[in-house]
């Protein structure tokens, strides 16, 4: 069984040449791993692809949250799974058929991730919750790690949950851009209940002693909720 919270420390902030300590530091404190994978195509930036997942995923047992942020995921993005992601996300921007692409990544043994940049507005995407395990709103513009946390993205957030509570789906609320210490907070009220942390985890002294401080935070902020 999952924990009702998820903490998954970003790898676009550690060091490119020693990805496997890096994973290594946050075992035990963090619940997933994300990494970010970026094809200078759908962004700006070029980060890692599919080789790298798989050498990487041989050097730890800790879940893989992939967020795809490349254009044409069907083509690239079940090979993802296949190589034992545990949640692979795409960009709705990015994806005609959203509905077929989760059922492929589902059928390939991942769990199927949409997400929503900064922006898209969440509204036409609502409908495709029972068809997906997480949906991961942006709250930046996705290219970047290290950018300034947008509060206006939550309202997104609102939307979501509230539509997941109305339906008593089982989907994860992931939130993605600017999760630290002083914003995690709001974004477990507005109901998230995954974080990706990229810059507050390793660029912090001790990357599992801020894992466990993000998650006493979002769980202080979602006590009695
Ligand atoms: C950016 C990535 C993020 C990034 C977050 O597009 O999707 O996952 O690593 O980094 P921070 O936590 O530094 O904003
Ligand atoms: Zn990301």
């Amino acid at each position: 069984m999952e924990p009702s919270l998820i903490i998954a420390p970003s790898i676009l902030a550690a060091d490119f040449a020693h990805l496997a300590t890096a994973v290594h530091e946050i075992e035990g404190a963090a619940d997933w791993v994300h990494v970010d994978v970026m094809d200078n195509h759908f962004v700006p930036n070029l980060t890692i692809g599919l080789p790298v997942v798989q050498s990487l995923r041989k050097a730890t047992t800790i879940p893989f949250d992939v967020h795809l942020m490349i254009t044409d995921p069907e083509r690239w993005a079940p090979g993802y799974a296949e190589a034992g992601a545990h949640n692979v996300t795409f960009h709705a921007e990015a994806c005609d058929n959203p509905v077929a692409l989760a059922k492929t990544l589902r059928a390939a043994g991942a769990k199927a991730g949409l997400a929503i940049d900064r922006d898209t507005p969440v509204e036409p995407y609502l409908e495709l919750l029972p068809y997906v395990d997480t949906v991961l709103i942006m709250t930046i513009k996705a290219g970047f790690g290290g950018q300034k946390f947008m509060p206006e993205m939550l309202d997104k957030v609102r939307d979501v949950r509230r539509r997941i509570k109305a339906k008593d789906l089982q989907v994860r609320l992931e939130v993605d851009g600017g999760i630290a210490a002083d914003t995690i907070e709001q974004a477990a009220e507005a109901g998230a209940d995954a974080f990706v942390a990229g810059t507050a985890v390793y660029g912090a002294e001790d990357p599992a002693e801020a894992c466990r401080k993000l998650r006493a935070l979002a769980e202080r902020a979602t006590a009695g909720s």
